[in-house]
């Protein structure tokens, strides 16, 4: 059975609703699912099938945060979750994502995966159980070193409420694996990315001394977790427990690798999907650590093959702030997308921030690149174009003619390029810059001049014919992007099915006799009362 391409999102805290943050992320991989999927050769492949493609997200749903959510709420902590688990798929539901799968570490599937691993590696002695004192943050659920201190002895307001502690809990021996994942980063340059993020981990790891990891809680202070199957004393510590996600699905879904580790007893048929390893684990820079660290070792130790991928995204701040609920300084992406629509959320934010640097979103920003970009850049393209070939051919496309032929296969390359690397901003420029060229072409060629002169009318030909078949590239190569928009494109030139495979982006698609559909407005001036 063939691996398929693996991709996965973070899984979020279900300690709030989601915002532009979690948004973002999830609207980057599912770009880069999406053009996956377009760039695969299996034509026809159903969507069901995921056209060789494997997307997860979901959300981690265990730990203290949760558990004071939810006391805060005045709810068990499990109907808490179910109730957030709801408002999370929906979410996920609302930016379109075409995610495979959708996991909550609350399931069984995920908790009998979590235990059998922490069952696997006590019994090969990774682990051993001590006592510690020391300053631990509630709020990030994380004993503090004196590094943490401030030069006047107090912890970073960061990190909350900071209180004396003597614990007994387990550990997992990290340190014997430190130079070997050093070695392995500097073999494996593609492994983080950016290439500034894989620097800042080989700095970490070459200029201090692994720590062990606490890979437990104990039970009579946070019982919201995965029982240790050796201890029935403590519970799981909750980002052992999230990172196994990536791993748990496939052990699900009968995943041959994970399963030649993992008692067979966790896929409950026979083996079907190949995923592991992952080819891209999607995160944000504050939880590199977690994935460029202790992932890999905890991975080894289970005997996996490492994810071929670590792709790390910057933070979005608001009018150069951070976002913060306590301060109001929030964007609800949900209330965008239900002004704007999804398709003008998802263009910002990918258009805006490439994946690595941190952002800015700024109202005027964002209503900027409305206007500029998508109503009068795109929309009035696509809108001029296929209602001058109604008015003037009674929407009957002419013969093919080349005259943007070469713009387009230039920007259809670049836009592959990009795609594969994963550019997701760099292919967004290229696309308009074939946006820009035809509404130029418009400008130079006059059209609505053209077919006042019956002498014209083999150019006015040629010209329509040009402009409608760059709309349908342009659908093509929107589809990863801007699917909504894509999709309505194609509709109005009357095209059946959707704009779904890359290869379809080769010029001359549209034949001579074609009669398209409706031309209606795809980004609606916001400046204009509405009718
Ligand atoms: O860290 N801009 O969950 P989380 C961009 N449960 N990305 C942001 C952001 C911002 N302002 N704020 C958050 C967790 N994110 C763990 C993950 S994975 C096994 C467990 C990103 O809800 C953040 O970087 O705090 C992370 O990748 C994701 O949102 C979830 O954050
Ligand atoms: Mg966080």
């Amino acid at each position: 059975m063939n691996k398929r391409f693996y991709i996965t999102t973070a899984i979020d805290y279900v300690n709030g609703a989601p915002h532009l943050g979690h948004a973002y992320e999830k609207v980057i991989t599912d770009v880069i699912a999406r053009a996956r999927r377009a760039l695969s050769p299996s034509p026809g492949a159903s969507a069901q099938q995921g056209d060789g493609v494997f997307f997860l997200t979901g959300i981690d749903e265990h730990g203290q945060k949760v558990q004071q959510a939810a006391q805060a709420d005045g709810k068990t902590s499990q109907a808490y979750c179910d109730e957030l688990a709801a408002i999370w798929q929906a979410f996920a539901k609302k930016l379109e994502l075409t995610n495979d799968d959708f996991i909550r570490t609350t399931t069984a599937r995920h908790k009998a995966a979590v235990q059998a691993i922490l069952a696997k590696l006590h019994a090969a002695g990774h682990f051993y159980k001590a006592a510690h004192s020391g300053f631990y943050s509630t709020k990030e659920e994380t004993f503090l070193t004196e590094k943490d201190r401030l030069p006047d002895g107090n912890f970073p307001a960061q990190y909350g409420e900071v209180v004396q502690l003597v614990e007994e809990n387990w550990y997992f021996k990290l340190g014997a694996h430190q130079q070997w994942l050093i070695d392995y980063i500097e073999a494996n340059p593609g492994f983080i990315q950016p290439d500034y993020r894989r620097n800042e981990v080989l700095g970490f790891l070459k200029n201090n001394t692994l720590e062990d990891l606490c890979i437990s809680r104990p039970a009579a202070r946070l019982n919201w977790g995965i029982p240790l199957p050796f201890d029935a004393n403590f519970v799981t510590y909750v980002w052992f427990d999230a990172l196994v996600n990536y791993v748990s699905v496939p052990a699900a879904l009968g995943d041959e690798a994970v399963l030649s580790v993992l008692p067979s007893s966790l896929a409950p048929h026979a083996p079907h999907l190949n995923l592991w390893p992952a080819d891209c684990h999607v995160i944000g820079k504050d939880i590199l650590k977690f994935h460029a660290v202790f992932w890999p070792i905890m991975l080894k130790a289970m005997a996996l093959p490492l994810p071929r991928q670590i792709l790390v995204h910057g933070w979005w701040q608001k009018d150069g702030a951070k976002i913060s609920k306590s301060t109001g300084n929030v964007i609800d992406p949900i209330a965008v997308i239900d002004e704007w629509g999804l398709d003008a959320f998802r263009f910002y934010v990918v258009r805006e921030l490439d994946i690595g640097p941190d952002g800015n979103w700024t109202d005027a920003g964002f209503q900027s690149r409305y206007g500029s970009e998508l109503a009068n850049g795109l929309g009035n393209l696509v809108n001029r174009s296929l209602s001058m070939l109604k008015r003037y051919r009674n929407g009957i496309v002419p013969a093919p003619a080349n005259e943007l032929s070469g713009d387009a296969a230039k920007v259809i390359a670049d836009v592959r390029a990009a795609l594969e690397k994963n550019e997701l901003q760099a292919a967004l420029q290229n696309i308009w810059l074939l946006v820009t060229r035809a509404n130029q072409y418009v400008d130079q060629t006059a059209p609505f001049k053209l077919a006042k002169d019956p002498a014209q009318a083999a150019r006015l030909d040629e010209v329509l014919y040009n402009l409608a078949e760059t709309c349908r590239v342009l659908a093509v190569l929107l589809w990863p992007f801007l699917p909504g928009t894509s999709g309505k494109t194609y509709a109005q030139l009357n095209l059946p099915g959707s704009p779904a495979r890359f290869a379809q982006s080769q010029w001359g698609g549209l034949v001579a006799g074609h009669a398209i559909g409706e031309p209606a407005a795809l980004f609606p001036r916001k400046d204009q009362p509405k009718k």
